[in-house]
């Protein structure tokens, strides 16, 4: 077994660099936009866990976060237009404003799941955090509210993002080889 899977990597999209500064620029906006507000944020497993790892670190102001689990791609490459509810939130969101993060927003229908789902719980409001945006690929009407990269259709790994449930560990946003 090859021990490196840097080799399966066509290029690089997003450095850790470029990757680092954006998510400061997001943490900077979402901070001043929320002053005086509580915060609770949703993210989507299991893509969004390295930027909301990210992310929190650079606030100051009190947060609470939690996780719901859906997923659609299932390891491949093409979203089966099914969403799948895999872990229920565990948190009372009830009045309270809403940030749901998430790695990428392609087709839509995982955070137009996600939104629908939360809906029902009465929360304030419901806001969109992705820090990549693939508005090409777009199924159904969601909107970011927060994004840091708009991409073209390309397949991306890394940073969260998997193929057939590798490659989320790498710490840049690549493409894979064909
Ligand atoms: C990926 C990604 C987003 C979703 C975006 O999740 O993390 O949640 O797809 O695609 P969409 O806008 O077309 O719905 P996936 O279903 O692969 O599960 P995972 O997060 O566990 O990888």
């Amino acid at each position: 077994m090859d021990n490196n899977v840097e080799k399966d990597i066509e290029s690089v999209l997003l450095t850790q660099e470029q990757i680092r500064q954006k998510v400061s620029e997001m943490v900077r906006r979402i901070d001043t936009d929320y002053r005086g507000k509580e915060l609770v944020m949703i993210a989507v497993l299991k893509g969004s866990v390295l930027f909301l790892a990210d992310l929190v670190r650079g606030f100051k102001r009190p947060l609470e976060f939690d996780f719901i689990g859906v997923s659609s791609y299932e390891g491949g490459k093409v979203s089966t237009g099914v969403v799948r509810l895999d872990k229920e939130i565990a948190i009372d969101i009830k009045g309270k404003n809403v940030l749901v993060v998430d790695d990428i927003l392609d087709t839509g229908r995982t955070l137009g799941f996600v939104k629908h789902y939360l809906q029902k719980f009465e929360p304030k409001e419901i806001k969109i955090c992705v820090l990549v945006n693939k508005e090409v690929n777009r199924a159904i009407d969601v909107d970011a509210d927060y994004w840091g990269f708009k991409i073209p259709d390309v397949f991306i790994v890394g940073y969260g993002m998997d193929f057939e449930n590798n490659y989320r560990h790498l710490p840049y946003i690549g493409i894979l080889k064909r």
